[in-house]
């Protein structure tokens, strides 16, 4: 497959590879906030260093071409992150899609602009076949985005996510995914 691109814009956002500055502003613009990381696989962060290694290697997958990419995303004319975007080659192909955005800039339809460009980008080459991503099953909005991004649902993974804001044990995700 291609390499995906470091860099992306739709019509509101740019994507852009993370660097390890970006996390003073990461860490005040969504990562601090147990609301935002209530259904998410990590919990709101306390410290910006713990971020700013996390950030590095993020950086690090991007330069070994592993297949883990994740892209923070801006208001097109800023560089200030406002969310992230991730995407996992999962080889037989498949790609798995997840996304965050700072409360402050939900419902406007940026994950959904977001990640509606990387599924027709990830679908577009020859060898993937399946776009796809899960959430949890009170996750309304992030299945709303799914389905905005052209995703169908296709059924329910039991006890599939542990949600550590939330519970030590594992939750049901509803799953979503667009094929051709
Ligand atoms: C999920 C999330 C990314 C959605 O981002 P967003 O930019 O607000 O999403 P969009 O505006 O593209 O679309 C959201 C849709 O869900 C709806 N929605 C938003 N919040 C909702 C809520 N609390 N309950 C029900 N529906 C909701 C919106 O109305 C919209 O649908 P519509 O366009 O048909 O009206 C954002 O809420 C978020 O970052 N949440 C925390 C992280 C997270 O849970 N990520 C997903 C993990 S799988």
């Amino acid at each position: 497959m291609p390499r995906p691109p470091a860099t992306f814009a739709t019509s509101r956002l740019v994507g852009r590879m993370p660097r390890a500055d970006d996390a003073p502003a990461v860490f005040n613009s969504y990562a601090c906030d147990p609301e935002v990381t209530r259904y998410l696989s990590w919990r709101a962060y306390d410290r910006v260093e713990p971020l700013a290694a996390f950030l590095r290697e993020c950086v690090a997958h991007w330069e070994k071409g592993d297949g883990h990419l994740a892209w923070l995303l801006c208001l097109k004319g800023t560089d200030t992150p406002i969310g992230s975007i991730g995407m996992t080659m999962e080889g037989g192909g498949k790609v798995m899609f997840g996304y965050v955005l700072a409360r402050k800039f939900w419902r406007h339809g940026f994950a959904a602009e977001a990640l509606t460009h990387l599924v027709d980008w990830s679908l577009a080459q020859p060898t993937v076949y399946r776009a796809w991503a899960f959430c949890d099953v009170e996750n309304t909005a992030s299945v709303r985005v799914m389905e905005k991004a052209g995703m169908v649902r296709e059924g329910i993974l039991r006890r599939w996510h542990v949600c550590p804001t939330l519970a030590a044990e594992p939750r049901d995700c509803v799953c979503c995914a667009k094929v051709k």
